[in-house]
């Protein structure tokens, strides 16, 4: 098995003002500053990316945005695009989570050129897929997933899909408390790694790193970390405190130890 460094992710969703997004950062900085083995982003609102850039600055934590327009620049109010998160210390960006999918009217299609404007800028997509309640009771998880793979990443090549980083977030399990199980997790994260092998060919397969996303907690990390396609966590909910962000990093890195 290719080792995979695990990759803890915070989504910080539309929580924390400039100065409270300030106050996280500098506690989690210090609370992981010895922590290596894995690699750690969080992605504050973008009224927080500044700040927080100033912060980390030296840290080992990296700064992801939470969403991206396609167009690099333009009349279009509200959005924000990939040279901007660039230029505000993102290194990474999250991409059709399913809130925005949701909420937001995103699809495929959108993801799609959300991820080419991001790998043109040097940021890692971090590529949210998963299934919603509804379908997974209607045994359509397999089907939903390899939708969104295959259209979100429709023609990209497999140099460009070896960039990106998958993350599976069941929605039924996101800031529900429901967890995936891990036999259910491991399940989908094998079949997105095959289909990607299928897709890709091993070298990408064997790389691509695959998150798990959905009520990650302190409780749950060690068993979902262990699992031998889950490469690391999209974590809501407890990103937002620093005991717990620091200790699901601190797990993984435990967890990755045992796997290698
Ligand atoms: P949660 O959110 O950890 O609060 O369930 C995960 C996510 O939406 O990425």
């Amino acid at each position: 098995m290719a080792k995979r460094k695990p990759l803890i992710a915070g989504n910080w969703k539309m929580y924390k003002t400039g100065p409270q997004a300030a106050e996280l950062a500098s506690g989690l900085k210090s609370l992981v500053s010895d922590m290596m083995g894995v690699d750690i982003m969080v992605a504050p609102p973008f009224t927080g990316l500044g700040i927080v850039a100033e912060i980390l600055k030296g840290s080992i934590i990296h700064l992801g945005g939470q969403d991206l327009f396609w167009e690099v620049e333009g009349a279009y109010t509200g959005e924000i695009s990939a040279p901007m998160l660039k230029a505000s210390g993102c290194t990474y960006v999250i991409i059709g989570h399913s809130e925005r999918r949701q909420y937001f009217g995103e699809t495929n299609a959108t993801v799609n050129r959300k991820i080419r404007a991001a790998l043109l800028e040097g940021l890692i997509p971090v590529v949210c897929i998963g299934e919603s309640e509804a379908e997974r009771e209607s045994n359509q998880t397999f089907s939903v997933v390899q939708k969104q793979l295959e259209e979100g990443l429709a023609g990209l090549t497999s140099d460009e899909v070896k960039k990106l980083t998958i993350a599976y977030e069941p929605v039924w399990a996101i800031g529900t408390g429901k967890t995936a199980t891990t036999d259910q997790a491991q399940e989908v994260h094998e079949f997105i790694r095959a289909r990607m092998d299928t897709a890709y060919g091993s070298s990408v397969a064997n790389v691509a790193r695959i998150l798990y996303g959905g009520s990650v907690k302190p409780e749950n990390t060690s068993d979902l970390m262990a699992m031998a396609d889950i490469d690391g966590a999209l974590v809501g909910g407890a990103s937002l405190d620093v005991n717990s962000f620091s200790a699901i990093v601190s797990l993984s890195i435990d967890a990755a130890t045992d796997k290698a």
